[in-house]
């Protein structure tokens, strides 16, 4: 994998399409980082899009590329029409006022200090919309939306409330200014399992009542099969893999979105030889990435064509939507995938 190109980009109905988004981050001894290089993809209205890949791949990177916080060093993002990384002052607060992110960890993202009707009020505030008394009637209508009583819990701090009622307090936050991208970060993985599903059940509704959009980032390909239309595999830093949910879960054409999915725990029995497998081997750092396909040092069908030439992003034929970024695409021997 690990691949570039803008093939797989629709551009009739996307609501943000990047291109060519490239992000490094200064490393020790003046060398760069190549957090994300020459990444494109976009996010159709309405859709919900989910990006998986190991610790590292560039998800968090991407996220804040696509929101310009901050820009990256070069590409190009359109969002609603609007040239995203050209916008100043107030044209993009505003595009920012329209994307919202919900981040990992609930508590250390809300302000200790401060009461949940002020930390739910504090983009309207900042936005400058209403009255004090239309804030307040915003933030406690907002609040019930997302299954809080604002009455009963509006003067408490973020410590007095439970990860999971503090999540929800993230996504009213998300929600006050009522974007149309809703942009969640692994929002669930610092939850208990019986927690993770009560808020992706929000996302899910919160998505239909407020027509969003979303870019769902999550490690959990579980997770991400559960509320994705379309999913992204990423692997240092590239994209290697795009496509409806239910093709790339039935039939991975990346090996690297292949071991992923093997490596899956599954309650269901597995005959002696479909044991979980990882990508072999060690993710190559950041600063010194391959050569060619940069998953060829773990990739079990790499050949010297791999080494010598980038795969760039093509279609699938057969199967509408997917695309992959490599050579010899579903050509790895890999177990049958456990989250299918
Ligand atoms: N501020 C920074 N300074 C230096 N390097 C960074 C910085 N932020 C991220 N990186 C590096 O960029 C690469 C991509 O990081 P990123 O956080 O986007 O990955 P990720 O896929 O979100 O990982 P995780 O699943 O652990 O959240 C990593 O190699 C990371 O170490
Ligand atoms: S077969 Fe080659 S191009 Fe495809 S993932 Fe493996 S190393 Fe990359
Ligand atoms: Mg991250």
């Amino acid at each position: 994998m690990a691949g570039s190109g803008t093939a797989h980009l629709q551009r009739d109905g996307a609501l943000l399409s990047a291109q060519n988004l490239v992000r490094t981050y200064k490393a020790k001894g003046g060398r760069r980082v190549q957090a994300l290089s020459d990444v494109s993809l976009d996010i159709v209205g309405g859709e919900t899009l989910g990006v998986v890949g190991e610790s590292g791949s560039g998800k968090s990177t991407l996220a804040r590329a696509i929101m310009a916080l901050p820009a990256p060093d070069s590409g190009a993002v359109a969002f609603d029409g609007a040239d995203m990384l050209a916008a100043r002052g107030a044209a993009l607060r505003s595009l920012r006022h329209r994307m919202q992110m919900v981040f990992q960890d609930p508590l250390s993202s809300l302000n200790p200090a401060h009461r949940i009707l002020d930390i739910v009020a504090m983009p309207l505030l900042v936005a400058g919309r209403g009255t004090a008394a239309e804030r307040r009637q915003i933030v406690l209508e907002t609040l019930g939306r997302v299954g809080l009583d604002g009455e009963q819990i509006g003067h408490r701090r973020p410590y007095e409330l439970s990860g999971g009622q503090c999540q929800r307090v993230s996504i009213a936050r998300a929600l006050v200014l009522r974007p149309r991208l809703l942009v969640c970060d692994e929002p669930v993985s610092a939850l208990d399992v019986s927690v993770q599903a009560q808020v992706l059940n929000l996302l899910e509704d919160t998505k239909a009542a407020f027509a969003l959009t979303m870019l769902f980032i999550s490690h959990d390909l579980g997770v991400v099969k559960s509320i994705s239309d379309r999913v992204a595999v990423m692997y240092l830093g590239k994209l290697c893999e795009i496509a409806p949910t239910d093709s790339l879960y039935a039939a991975p054409r990346h090996p690297y979105t292949a071991t992923l999915l093997a490596s899956v725990p599954s309650l269901k029995p597995r005959r002696r030889t479909q044991q979980p497998q990882m990508p072999r081997g060690e993710t190559p750092s950041p600063l010194d990435v391959p050569s060619g396909c940069r998953f060829r040092t773990r990739c079990p069908a790499a050949t010297d064509r791999c080494a010598r030439e980038e795969p760039q992003i093509r279609a699938i034929e057969g199967t509408p939507g997917h695309f992959v970024a490599c050579h010899h695409p579903g050509s790895a021997d890999v177990s049958s995938a456990s989250a299918r």
